[in-house]
């Protein structure tokens, strides 16, 4: 195969995004020949490109050799599965699954299908993080000892929940903040720093909008290293925050207004408490500001990651597999607060998803919906 032929299936905001870069010939080696959505006025911005109006239809059309599936979360499962049993390539949006037991299900059906498998994780392009993770890999920060996100900068308003009968429920969506908002972030916490063990979540459904999932999130967590770790976030507070810390060793290193920043100590703080003589001496530091340009279209760089993963066997930078880890994570706070107790991974997904399935039969909540509001600058919801 020479050139890849790509679908995307749902139009929505995402989707609409991601079709409008592929239709302009963005990703080299990749032509967008089939969308899939209900709505025929969307598909109408497309005439050259064939029109489904299920996800199902498309890929089973012939028309495609991989999709990319932006429709909401339940269906990532479903239509991924689908997909790898048509024989095709599957890149999916975050999280690639509402709980670990559908993610698992996933993955599953892409191993036994051997396709490509990758997730829309598109932060990971993106030179601050990449030089993180060089900075990290390198020792420069030493052995890792605690990992704070404070992320309460996704403020939301009511009209974003009213605008899609899926949004904020347990039946249509799975979870709120931790599902939704902040997959890209705890994607990067894992990629980052590995996996914690051990994890306390409070949660808070409804604080300040009037739906049943969460919108106001702290998470403890710790790692079989002894390092520990905090995760905050909220839709609800304004103007929020935006700062990720990680203290090593040999130093801390802080992501903040776009600056990436690390005060690197002199020595290993180890070595030197052991070795100084005052019982208030400190490490001396270097202030080191580490410059990093944006990605210029980070979604376009997943894509054609996956498409020369297809066409060329390259390594993937964001695999679909991964994506389990961030739901588990997500998964593992609600349960945590649900049952009011930490809970250690990993986590019984079976026991997830009963809990869950609890909570969509148990719901009394009234779900509002509204007319769509005009999205004016849909960018917003990912420049992170
Ligand atoms: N990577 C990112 O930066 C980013 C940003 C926003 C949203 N997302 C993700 O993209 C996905 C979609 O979010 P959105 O904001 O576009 O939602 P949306 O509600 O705006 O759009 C979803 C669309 O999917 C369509 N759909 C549902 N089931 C379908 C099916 N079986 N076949 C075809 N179409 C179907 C719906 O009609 C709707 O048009 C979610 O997983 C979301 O988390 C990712």
């Amino acid at each position: 195969m020479k050139n890849l032929r790509l679908g995307v299936i749902g139009l929505g905001n995402m989707g609409k995004f991601h079709a409008d870069y592929l239709v302009q010939n963005k990703v080299a080696r990749c032509t967008l020949t089939a969308l899939a959505s209900s709505s025929l006025e969307k598909l109408g911005r497309y005439p050259d490109v064939r029109h489904f109006t299920t996800g199902e239809e498309l890929i089973s059309s012939g028309t495609v050799d991989a999709v990319l599936i932006a429709t909401p979360h339940y269906s990532h499962t479903t239509l991924g599965i689908a997909a790898f049993e048509a024989g095709l390539h599957v890149l999916v949006e975050k999280p690639i699954s509402v709980h670990k037991a559908d993610a698992e299900r996933l993955m599953a059906a892409a191993t036994r299908s051997g396709g490509v498998f990758a997730a829309m994780f598109q932060l990971r392009t993106e030179p601050r993080y990449q030089k993180l993770k060089k900075l990290i890999e390198a020792g420069e920060l030493g052995e890792i000892v605690r990992v704070n996100w404070i992320i309460t900068d996704w403020f939301r308003t009511e009209s974003y929940y009213a605008s899609g009968g899926w949004r904020a429920t347990w039946r249509g969506e799975g979870g709120g903040a931790l599902l939704n908002q902040c997959p890209h972030q705890i994607d990067l916490m894992h990629w980052l720093c590995g996996t914690p063990r051990r994890v306390r979540g409070f949660c808070q459904f409804g604080r300040y909008h009037d739906i049943e999932v969460e919108d106001n999130v702290t998470v403890f967590f710790e790692f079989d290293s002894g390092a520990t770790g905090l995760f905050v976030t909220s839709t609800g507070e304004a103007p929020g925050t935006n700062r990720f810390e990680i203290a090593g060793t040999r130093g801390r290193v802080v992501l903040e207004n776009g600056r990436l920043c690390f005060t690197r100590n002199e020595s290993d703080m180890r070595t030197f408490s052991k070795a100084a003589s005052s019982g208030f001496a400190k490490p001396e530091v270097w202030n080191i500001d580490i410059p990093s340009d944006n990605a210029s279209n980070q979604h376009a760089a997943v894509v054609e990651n996956f498409v020369e993963a297809i066409l060329d066997g390259a390594a993937l930078l964001a695999p679909g597999s991964d994506g389990l880890r961030s739901v588990e994570f997500a998964n593992a706070a609600l349960y945590s607060t649900w049952t009011d107790q930490t809970v250690t991974l990993p986590l019984d997904g079976a026991l997830y998803e009963a809990a869950l399935e609890e909570k969509i039969a148990n719901s009394t909540h009234q779900k509002r919906v509204a007319a769509p509001s005009m999205v004016t600058d849909f960018a917003q919801s990912f420049i992170r």
